[in-house]
């Protein structure tokens, strides 16, 4: 798989791997701890190079599994993950991005990821209590001091990327967007080529939604994120199922699968863009990876484009208590 360039040179796989799926919120695995191990270094085998986790995936057993898998391998993959979590009694509970506490996390991902470095420590969500300025000094004594390389923020203002930046490069802003999300076009975006930070859409499959495998006959099992969020609920599947209906048809003719479609998407939308959808599947991470392979000329897109805006999205990406914390 050829690379992609972040911000300040960091190299990856055009296509990443998302672990979260591994430890949480699609339900019941479909396989055991030590399938996990073998689908993570299969990736490596097929040419994938970036691994996204966070210390509260699991919490904790994420990193813990990541770090297993990869260590054997660790001079060829770039490892991320997140800090910006108050942890209690196994749930997070709330923000905490206060400088101390993220040098404890930065200290504890070290330990799980079975690392001397994080190539990419990314704030989670933005901490109202914590001025980013503070954030991004303590990323640079963390860089100082090379427990990490490289910093990055997930679902931040473009207001606020500008601050950070001004105290501490960042590399890369991670946040929700595909063919039905598209909040970071109108601000975020252009900051970032302005600025020259990579961008990393996560969910970038539509949590699933977009590779056409999910419809109004889905059951999602207890504990599946997707009970939770507005527009999985079985109207607004109805509702949303014509936008899958269009990125089929295209990837019919074009002899891809859905999927590889809406990722062929993002990848078009800017180079230093890097999607990295999340699988418990080996045969899914080679369709993923296999994804940039499949151009899109200027015309399929504008035709994507134009229908996505027409058809319009029915429900929020988040129940309320996580709309409050994205956007900021
Ligand atoms: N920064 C943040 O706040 C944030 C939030 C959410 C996620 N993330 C990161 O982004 C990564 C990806 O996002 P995501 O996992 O939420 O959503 P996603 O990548 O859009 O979709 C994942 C879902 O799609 C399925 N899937 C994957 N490839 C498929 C394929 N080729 N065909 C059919 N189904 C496919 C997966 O099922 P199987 O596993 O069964 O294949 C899973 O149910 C996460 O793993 C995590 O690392 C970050």
């Amino acid at each position: 798989m050829h690379t992609r360039t972040l911000g300040q040179g960091l190299q990856v796989s055009a296509i990443g791997l998302g672990c979260m799926g591994m430890s949480q919120s699609y339900g019941p695995n479909p396989g055991s701890r030590t399938d996990m191990i073998g689908v993570l270094r299969g990736a490596v085998e097929r040419g994938v190079t970036f691994f996204d986790t966070a210390e509260v995936y699991g919490p904790y057993v994420n990193e813990e599994l990541v770090g297993e898998a990869l260590s054997p391998v660790r001079d060829r993959v770039v490892l991320a993950t997140k800090f910006g979590w108050r942890i209690e009694n196994g749930a997070s509970n709330g923000l905490d991005s206060r400088p101390e506490q993220m040098k404890r996390v930065a200290d504890a991902s070290l330990r799980r990821l079975r690392t001397e470095t994080i190539d990419l420590f990314y704030q989670h969500r933005v901490d109202p209590d914590v001025p980013i300025e503070d954030v991004a000094g303590a990323v640079g004594e963390l860089v100082q001091a090379g427990k990490v390389r490289h910093f990055g923020l997930s679902e931040a203002a473009a207001s606020t990327i500008r601050r950070a930046h001004a105290v501490h490069p960042v590399t890369a802003v991670q946040s929700e967007y595909s063919l039905w999300t598209r909040d970071p076009e109108p601000e975020v975006l252009p900051v970032l080529a302005e600025l020259g930070i990579g961008f990393v859409p996560f969910s970038p499959l539509g949590k699933g939604f977009l590779t056409g495998t999910v419809d109004t006959t889905t059951t999602f099992s207890d504990g599946d994120v997707r009970t939770t969020i507005p527009r999985f609920s079985e109207d607004n599947r109805a509702a949303n199922q014509q936008l899958v209906d269009q990125v089929t048809a295209l990837a019919q003719a074009k002899n891809a699968t859905p999927g590889q479609v809406a990722l062929a998407w993002l990848l078009a939308q800017h180079p230093s863009i890097v999607p990295i959808p999340g699988t418990r599947r080996i045969e899914r991470v080679e369709e993923n990876a296999a994804a940039t392979n499949v151009a899109l000329s200027a015309d399929e897109r504008a035709d994507l484009d134009a229908v996505a805006g027409r058809l319009g999205v029915h429900g929020d990406r988040y129940n309320e208590t996580h709309m409050v914390l994205v956007g900021k």
